[in-house]
């Protein structure tokens, strides 16, 4: 058996890339919003069907405009799962909103309703939303909620590009949308993000929030013939030389799901047998969801077992790192925030959970070798 490192995760390279780059840097336009930046705004629209997308720094950038957008302030609370990146809570504690922590449901790590219905107050101006691993929450419930209530949904779908609802584009059927292209994301551009937006109004004015708020984007459209200060914001416009990188990984988006895939498909197949005998929850995706194989993970029945067998893993070669810790618990989820419910799911989950190898260009003999690793564990 090959003893070489199975790492977790590699960025992918397409082949466009360095072609993109050096027509950026042979142009005399390497800050943002030039013609790369365009190009893969239109893609991220044609995948996504969002009617308005705006590429920015990162997931954060993009939840952070979110929290301007939604004009969130000290009165305001808002939801946000435990089991969750610390940006999903701290972009929208940034507007001095009160983060209240909901725990999740363990069948896909994602916002339970149940508890999000027990978070809400007067003072709920908005939930954020993780579609955990690209499988989509369930939205149906969460939506009337947000209905009943009036508050917003914020979909924080950095994992979940491609992914569906119902048929519904992950990151479109809420109030605003998230993505993120960090590194370890399927497609990715270095660090990078975008906002996804239906309403016409919140895109005025996001546009203007990311361009340090000016009307710069109207200028560049010849709307007005000079732009000024028109708003708050901030720089949120990643440079060219990022969006380069980013059109080049989506014009293979569809490779890159291919592969993915087919890791994900494996490892199902592969464990499913141990899983069974060992009491061992593998990743579900519920039948009405279409996911994006962002991540592969399984449940061990305590975190001891969880960690000796990352150790096991780990001893072979094999990295597979734990996730998220519970926001509820953190120093900053303390201070900055409220748990009206212990949110005990989302620390079973945290403790119990194990993330496998899983890029696109894993091929199947290191895949067969995790499989046979992990199958040789007694849990
Ligand atoms: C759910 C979630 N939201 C947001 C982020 C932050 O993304 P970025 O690094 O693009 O800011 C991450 C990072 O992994 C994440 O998992």
């Amino acid at each position: 058996m090959s003893t070489d490192r199975v790492i977790f995760s590699r960025p992918f390279r397409a082949s466009r890339e360095l072609a993109n780059l050096e027509a950026v840097l042979a142009s005399d336009h390497s800050h943002g919003d030039g013609q790369f930046t365009a190009s893969a705004t239109a893609k991220l629209k044609a995948i996504t069907g969002a009617p308005h997308a705006l590429l920015t720094t990162s997931c954060t950038s993009a939840l952070e405009m979110a929290g301007l957008l939604l004009e969130l302030g000290p009165d305001d609370e808002v939801i946000v799962p435990s089991f969750a990146f610390t940006s999903t809570a701290t972009s929208m504690a940034l507007r001095g909103a009160t983060c209240v922590f909901a725990d999740i449901d363990p069948a896909t790590g994602n916002l339970d309703p149940e508890s999000v219905a027990a978070a809400v107050t007067e003072r709920t101006k908005a939930v954020v939303v993780i579609h955990y691993g690209g499988v989509a929450a369930d939205m149906d419930r969460l939506l009337a909620l947000a209905g009943q209530h009036g508050f917003a949904v914020v979909e924080d779908n950095a994992h979940g590009l491609g992914g569906s609802w119902r048929g519904q584009p992950l990151g479109t059927i809420g109030t605003l949308g998230t993505l993120s292209f960090h590194d370890t994301k399927n497609v990715h551009c270095g660090e990078g993000g975008a906002l996804l937006l239906t309403d016409e109004i919140l895109m005025a004015r996001a546009e203007i929030i990311r361009e340090k708020g000016t009307d710069r984007a109207r200028f560049l459209r010849g709307a007005v013939d000079k732009y000024s200060w028109q708003d708050i914001g901030s720089s949120y416009l990643p440079s060219e030389l990022n969006a380069a990188v980013l059109d080049a990984q989506l014009d293979e988006f569809d490779t890159i799901q291919a592969g993915r895939h087919r890791v994900w498909d494996a490892y199902a197949a592969g464990l499913a047998d141990w899983a069974a005998r060992n009491d061992v929850q593998l990743m579900t995706v519920p039948e009405d969801r279409a996911h994006t194989a962002h991540l592969y993970y399984l449940r061990t029945p305590t975190e001891q077992r969880r960690d000796d067998l990352i150790a096991h893993l780990g001893g072979l070669g094999i990295s597979a790192p734990f996730h998220y810790v519970p926001l509820d618990s953190s120093p900053a989820g303390l201070k900055l925030g409220r748990t009206p419910r212990p949110c005990v799911r989302s620390a079973e989950f945290s403790g119990t959970v194990v993330r496998l190898p899983l890029w696109p260009g894993l091929r199947d003999e290191q895949v067969a070798r995790v499989v046979e690793a992990v199958t040789a564990f007694t849990v």
